[in-house]
């Protein structure tokens, strides 16, 4: 992968990126996502914003290396800090990192936003508390993907600021759009999640030490809920 030729994963993401956006990629590592936005000639500017030293100067050699500087702007910064007013950036991507991770950087971040932005954001897990943070700050979820690469099933989930809307407890686990589309790779998912989680359930039966009730309960709603959207 390099910012001509991106990952699957980032693939997807980069398709979600509205032509003509002002992008900014928290988390940009490499910055080969807003790199290879621009040599397309995909987005207009890009802020890639990176926390941690290594992976700023890795973006800055890439942006250097292709001759980008004047339109891709690498900033060491934790989370939305990265975004200042005048850029009036139009869409975020967030990828590669938790769920949760993603979710604590847009709530801690939200004055910085705008509303007017589209959220691009693969979660690696944590997909159930990043859907509830959208439907709770008033962002509905656009679209949504699941695939598979090396092994790995990513989910890409797209959302902008609307009226409320409001979840179901199982549309927030399984997402919204993918609970109506049941796409191949989204089953596949799923069946691979519930052996797992059927797995743990025979482990916490078999455990020396009492499991607690609330967990065995959770894990096992969560097995029940998997084999009713299967069936
Ligand atoms: C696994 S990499 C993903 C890189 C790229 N976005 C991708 O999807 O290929 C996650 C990156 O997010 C950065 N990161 C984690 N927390 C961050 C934060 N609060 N603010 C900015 N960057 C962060 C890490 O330093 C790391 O480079």
């Amino acid at each position: 992968m390099n910012q001509q030729t991106l990952s699957m994963r980032l693939e997807r993401v980069a398709a979600h990126v509205p032509a003509g956006a002002r992008l900014a990629d928290i988390g940009s590592d490499h910055g080969y996502l807003p790199v290879a936005l621009m040599r397309r000639g995909v987005i207009a500017m890009a802020v890639a914003g990176e926390v941690a030293l290594t992976p700023f100067y890795a973006a800055e050699r890439t942006v250097r290396e292709n001759a980008m500087t004047p339109w891709v702007s690498v900033r060491l910064a934790n989370g939305l800090t990265a975004i200042e007013p005048e850029d009036a950036i139009t869409a975020i991507s967030l990828c590669g990192m938790g769920g949760e991770t993603i979710r604590d950087i847009l709530d801690s971040g939200k004055a910085r936003l705008s509303g007017q932005e589209r959220l691009i954001l693969q979660p690696n897990g944590g997909e159930q508390p990043l859907r509830q943070w959208l439907m709770e700050h008033g962002y509905r979820i656009l679209c949504e993907e699941v695939l598979q690469e090396n092994l790995f099933d990513y989910e890409i989930i797209v959302a902008e600021r609307a009226e409320s809307v409001t979840y179901t407890a199982e549309e927030l686990y399984f997402g919204p759009l993918q609970l109506q589309a049941r796409s191949p790779a989204f089953v596949a998912k799923w069946q691979r999640i519930l052996r797992l989680k059927q797995q743990i359930l025979r482990n916490f039966a078999q455990a020396r030490q009492a499991v607690p009730e609330q967990k065995v309960e959770e894990i096992a709603r969560q097995a029940r809920w998997i084999t009713e959207l299967l069936a």
